[in-house]
């Protein structure tokens, strides 16, 4: 393990470390508008979202190599006003274009090649290639220091949201796979969340807890820790005749046989079963497997 006192690092340094290791970031592409009316247009990945009720974002132009404030800094300082337009993967190359250092009155609109949309309530336009925009007003502005490379957190409140009908669900929901977002990583890397890269997690009750569970599953060779999270996560184990009969099923009483003829150890047969089953997110399966072996 490297330690690293943040202070003992040139700043620019310790930064290549922060960007590497928090990620995927999600970018604002934040169109502002300046008060003499020209518009800008520049990605910005140290941003989230960060209340609902009202809705809240914040992201932070940081001052650049010289101490000076960006474009954008400027223009929400002048105008109080930005569309948060979110960044898939058809916009990725045209987006990393408009990141490049124009001029303060160049509009990276027609630099990077994007088409601009009137807003409804606030001045800056609205990207029509994004999936989802968000028109927002400028609440607190924050500055975290005055050397090159500080932040600036920009917290915004968002007024008005455009989503595009087809990255919906049958349900209405925003599907992950439609909107085939993407994030920042550190470097030149980025990341798309679609295909394999995603994947779902079921929102635990309050299980029983890894304390809870069996010596003999914690220490196993062959679980990992995914797999003890979703064993933990179940509020009641399967009771003790639940187990007996599953042992006695067809499947399991051949399983035993096999293990016996063939010499393997039952517990790690069993553990690799609960593996496999928890991998299909069969958990209820995977713990009549595991306690069929496991005492309590
Ligand atoms: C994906 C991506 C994310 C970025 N995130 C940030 C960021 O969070 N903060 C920042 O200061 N600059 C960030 N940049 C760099 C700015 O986009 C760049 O400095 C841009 O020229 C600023 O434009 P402006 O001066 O017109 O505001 C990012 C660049 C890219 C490509």
């Amino acid at each position: 393990m490297k330690t690293i006192a943040a202070n003992s690092l040139p700043q620019l340094e310790f930064y290549r470390y922060l960007i590497g290791a928090v990620g995927p970031r999600p970018i604002a592409f934040a169109s502002t508008i300046s008060e003499e009316g020209h518009v800008n247009l520049s990605p910005f990945s140290f941003f989230n979202v960060i209340g609902s009720n009202p809705p809240m974002l914040m992201l932070s132009p940081n001052l650049n190599r010289n101490g000076h404030k960006k474009h954008t800094l400027l223009n929400l300082e002048e105008t109080g006003e930005v569309v948060i337009n979110i960044v898939n993967h058809d916009m990725v190359e045209q987006m990393s274009l408009s990141s490049a250092e124009f001029d303060r009155h160049v509009n990276e609109f027609q630099k990077a090649g994007f088409t601009e949309v009137a807003s409804v309530q606030v001045r800056p336009p609205r990207v029509a290639e994004a999936p989802a925009a968000f028109e927002c007003v400028v609440r607190q502005i924050i500055p975290t220091g005055s050397d090159p490379g500080a932040g600036t957190l920009v917290l915004v409140e968002v007024v008005v949201g455009h989503f595009r009908d087809d990255i919906f669900t049958d349900k209405g929901l925003i599907d992950p796979h439609k909107i085939d977002l993407v994030g920042r990583m550190g470097a030149d890397w980025y990341v798309r969340a679609n295909g394999e890269a995603l994947f779902e997690v079921a929102r635990p009750k309050a299980g029983i807890g890894y304390d809870a569970l069996p010596a003999a599953l914690r220490d196993s060779r062959i679980l990992t820790g995914n797999d003890l999270g979703k064993l933990a996560s179940v509020d009641a184990l399967p009771t003790p005749d639940e187990v007996r009969s599953y042992g006695e099923t067809q499947a399991l009483r051949e399983l035993g046989d096999e293990a016996r003829t063939g010499c393997q150890y039952l517990p790690d047969v069993m553990h690799h079963r609960a593996h496999q089953l928890l991998a299909q997110q069969n958990v209820r399966e995977a713990w009549l497997s595991l306690l069929l072996v496991t005492g309590k």
